[in-house]
């Protein structure tokens, strides 16, 4: 199934276990030390440290929002500011990061209320990553604990800008999106493979190091992967030697396997984990193991691996030099019960160090680069587009662009840019004409200068106004020539148009 074939993911048969396991040490090729990426601290006027990470100012990134202050002592830095987006009339509000196309990367995104409105009840709202609602933010349990909240998602760009957006929703009324931190790191190659990142982004369940007392973040983490101790009643032990992390794909930390928790000889090893209800629906899972002695010919140890009694790796080969296993595509719903039973005969119990597990999430589509492009343009060269001009224009469908209607395939093109009496300034560039699958122009009522560019790229143009604006000349005389064109606002006309021109 998964990586190759058009498999609408959501019909399969949950009995169906079709999986991409993969033992390693698998070389990943040396990852270069690349820049980490974006740090921001929301709504904040300096440079913050926390764990000897910088978070940079917020607004070279977005030009919308407000910025708030939490008063309120012992708070980091990164939560002691915010930006929260008040406009009720926009229905998104983005971030915009240059990327590099194709590469992989992290967003993290962090809550914390702090009451800056006033109010006693954090917003709720959507949040959005490249034109796919990724989640909702819901921070009122956390809040109500005193604590903050964070979201992180893998997710490749399809083109050199990354959005990240909030987004309004049916329960969000009048309150107002924010933010108060933000996080967008390029990721190795190898991290999280073989994930069809162009269907999918995978969206961060659980990510824990077993047996250890404390979290682990960057720097041990190179990507600031927060890893949060896991412990239950099984016994801990701690690791007589270091893996090398680059033999695993997704480069865990080193640190991640310092501990494990293991059981007797002769004993399954069972843990109830991740320590959630999951929604049924699939998830990519990797599995982090080390035989934990001293390195030696006989520092190995075998078993198998199921999840809730199914099996997921069979006769495993844990040796000091580390293995991991994953499934690409697992269903798993409600609780999960990893069990691990050595086999017949070993000295010692089987051991768990480390494990991930990411929620995998279809993309819900992207509008066709090229339209992009020419309505970032037009976006540019009106003084004050509609405010939620910003993301990406078509998706999510809930969220796209004021005046703009899209078809409706993955891929998705632009048909209707309608602002009629939308009391826009400005001109309309020569692009426009590249908007070829656009059938209706409407930007009567406006105060549009300059000339009219060439429309003759308009091949699917039925309905053309542009009445009531302060053009100067007339229509480019090709536009009549438009196969499909059947209205034009008649103040606009050279001279006697054969189509129905209407009366203006
Ligand atoms: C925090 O204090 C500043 C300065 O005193 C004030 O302007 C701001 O409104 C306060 N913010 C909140 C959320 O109370
Ligand atoms: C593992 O690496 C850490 C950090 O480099 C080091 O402090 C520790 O002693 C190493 N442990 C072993 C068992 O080699
Ligand atoms: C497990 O791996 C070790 C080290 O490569 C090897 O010596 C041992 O024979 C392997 N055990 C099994 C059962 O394959
Ligand atoms: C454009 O918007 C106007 C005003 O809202 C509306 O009357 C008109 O029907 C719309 N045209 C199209 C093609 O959607």
């Amino acid at each position: 199934m998964p990586s190759g074939g058009a498999v609408a993911y959501d019909i399969m048969s949950p009995s169906v276990f079709l999986l991409f396991l993969v033992t390693v040490p698998l070389l990943a090729h040396s990852a270069p030390s690349n820049p980490l990426g974006y740090f921001l601290n929301c709504g904040g006027s300096n440079e913050v440290t926390v764990d000897s990470l910088k978070y940079t100012p917020d607004g070279s990134y977005t030009k919308l929002g407000t910025v708030a202050t939490i008063n309120k002592t012992d708070l980091l830095p990164t939560l002691s500011t915010l930006r929260y987006f008040p406009n009720t009339a926009s229905k998104k509000f983005c971030y915009s990061f240059p990327v590099i196309k194709g590469n992989k990367y992290l967003v993290k995104t962090i809550y914390y209320y702090g009451e800056f409105d006033g109010g006693k009840k954090p917003p709720v709202f959507d949040q959005i990553v490249e034109g796919t609602t990724w989640s909702t933010v819901d921070t009122t349990e956390d809040y109500a604990k005193g604590l903050s909240s964070y979201y992180e998602v893998v997710v490749m760009p399809h083109g050199k800008k990354l959005s990240v957006c909030l987004g309004r929703n049916e329960h969000t009324g009048s309150l107002s999106p924010f933010i108060s931190a933000l996080e967008v790191k390029s990721l190795d190659g190898s991290l999280y493979n073989p994930t069809d990142f162009n269907k999918y982004a995978l969206v961060s369940v659980s990510r824990h190091t077993f047996g250890s007392e404390d979290a682990i973040s960057f720097p041990d983490d190179k990507f600031n992967r927060m890893w949060q101790p896991f412990k239950d009643q099984n016994p801990v032990v701690a690791s007589q030697s270091n893996i090398t992390s680059s033999d695993f794909w997704n480069l865990p930390p080193v640190k991640a396997f310092s501990s494990g928790i293991t059981t007797s000889k002769g004993k399954a090893l069972e843990i109830q984990w991740p320590p959630l209800y999951l929604p049924s629906t699939y998830y990519y899972i990797s599995l982090y193991f080390q035989d934990n002695r001293h390195p030696s010919p006989f520092s190995w140890r075998t078993f198998d691996v199921s999840i809730n009694g199914h099996t997921f790796y069979s006769n495993l080969n844990a040796t000091s030099k580390g293995v991991t296993v994953y499934a690409a595509q697992w269903p798993l719903s409600g609780l999960t019960k990893i069990t691990m039973t050595p086999s017949p005969g070993m000295p010692v119990g089987p051991m768990l160090n480390a494990g991930e597990v990411y929620q995998i999430l279809p993309l819900g589509g992207r509008t066709q680069t090229r339209d992009i492009i020419t309505m970032e343009d037009l976006a540019r060269s009106i003084q004050n587009p509609p405010r939620d001009w910003n993301g990406d224009p078509c998706r999510p469908k809930e969220n796209s662009w004021t005046g703009v209607t899209c078809s409706s395939q993955f891929v998705a093109r632009i048909t209707v840019v309608n602002l009629t009496n939308a009391g826009l300034v400005g001109t309309l560039p020569p692009s426009i004409g590249h908007l070829t699958a656009l059938s209706h122009l409407w930007l009567g009522g406006n105060k549009l200068t300059g000339t009219i560019p060439d429309l003759s790229g308009l091949k699917e143009l039925e309905t053309l106004h542009l009445e009531n604006n302060k053009f100067e000349g007339k229509l480019p005389p090709s536009t009549e020539k438009l196969p499909k064109l059947r209205e034009i606002s008649s103040d606009m006309l050279n001279k006697k148009f054969d189509g129905k021109a209407t009366k203006h």
